[in-house]
């Protein structure tokens, strides 16, 4: 049966201004939950879309529930302030530097957001005194070059292909003694490829389709032979949601021969279960535009991985939910959006 938030909760929502930060906080709001949001507002992708994200959930009907503040996760003196004004029950983690790509020209930026901030959110959370349950973000990108398909969350996940994969699965170890050693509940969710409205334009769908209505080139890397388990955000969203509200404790890990390996944290999947090639996947966008797309094929890009595949029993044993929006469903919503967002 479903678990629902209790009313009168107080959700500290991270990463606010940002693609699946904002929609969480959404869903959050249309439940009646207040919401602190903190965003650092940062340029690595268009600033009006973040801004516009932010708006609608200011204009939304419950928006006497949302409270935002600009904040960088990286000034651990104001997240301390932020715990100290603020009685939180419980904190989704979306905040960090995204984007494979991106970590081999900029480095810094995901020592600074993924590593530094996740430390002062994990600090700060110790003085909350009522925090249930913390959900952050990690991603299926762990997994790096895994031939074990599906991806499993049993599976060891020691080599990443990319900084920005390493930052997240040092996200899981820090989650893993935090918990261990202060108590607190914490859920680390590996995202499988998330789209749909209000979307990245960093990611494949919205560059593939601005490029294809604007009559440009997309580029396929790796001649097309590559696969991505696509997840539809309101499944995410939905997912996430769910997730809050199963609190873990007292998690033994899996490997028998360790010892004192207990912890209130644990690591799930949240993917389609789907994958989908980039072949049919770019078919499906241009029978949703009504427009063929022209394609050049690139070489494989480094810190790049050939195929993503969730594997969701673990969440379904735990929520009881099963969720797949086939992507021509998903899509269709997309191009929808972005059509009457940009005309
Ligand atoms: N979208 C996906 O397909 C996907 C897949 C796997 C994992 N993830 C992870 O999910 C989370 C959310 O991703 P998204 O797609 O919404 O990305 P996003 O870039 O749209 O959102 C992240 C938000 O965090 C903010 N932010 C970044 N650094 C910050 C800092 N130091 N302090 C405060 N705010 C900061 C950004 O301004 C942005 O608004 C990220 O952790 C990302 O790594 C996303």
């Amino acid at each position: 049966m479903k678990k629902t938030l209790p009313p009168d909760s107080t959700i500290l929502v991270t990463g606010v201004a940002g693609f699946i930060g904002s929609a969480v906080a959404e869903k959050l709001l249309e439940n009646k939950i207040s919401v602190v949001g903190i965003d650092n507002l940062n340029k690595y992708y268009d600033i009006n879309l973040k801004l516009n994200r932010l708006k609608r959930l200011a204009n939304s009907g419950s928006s006497k529930n949302f409270d935002f503040i600009k904040m960088n996760l990286c000034d651990g003196n104001a997240i301390r302030d932020l715990f100290k004004n603020h009685s939180f029950d419980y904190v989704v983690h979306m905040a960090a530097q995204a984007g494979v790509r991106y970590s081999l020209e900029n480095p810094q930026e995901y020592i600074d957001s993924n590593i530094q901030g996740f430390f002062n959110l994990l600090e700060a959370s110790q003085s909350a005194a009522k925090l249930k349950h913390m959900v952050y973000a990690s991603s299926s990108s762990v997994y790096g070059g895994s031939k074990n398909i599906p991806f499993s969350e049993s599976e060891k996940v020691n080599r990443p292909v990319s900084l920005y994969a390493a930052t997240k699965a040092s996200n899981e170890l820090m989650a893993f003694a935090y918990s261990h050693l202060h108590g607190i509940p914490i859920t680390g969710v590996r995202l499988f490829t998330v789209y749909g409205p209000w979307g990245r334009p960093d990611m494949a769908a919205f560059g593939f389709l601005r490029k294809i209505l604007a009559s440009e080139e997309i580029e396929i890397f790796n001649n097309g032979d590559m696969k991505r388990d696509f997840t539809y955000i309101n499944d995410v969203v939905e997912a996430i949601l769910r997730i809050l509200t199963e609190i873990p404790s007292k998690i033994l890990t899996n490997e028998q021969n360790y010892e004192n390996a207990e912890s209130n944290s644990r690591v799930l999947n949240i993917g389609n279960g789907s994958p989908v090639s980039l072949m049919e996947f770019v078919s499906i966008l241009e029978k949703c535009i009504g427009k063929k797309a022209k394609i050049k094929f690139v070489k494989f890009q480094p810190g790049d991985v050939k195929s993503t595949f969730a594997d969701m029993t673990e969440f379904k044993r735990l929520t009881e939910f099963e969720f797949r929006t086939p992507l021509e469903v998903g899509l269709t919503k997309f191009v929808s959006w972005y059509t009457s967002y940009f005309k």
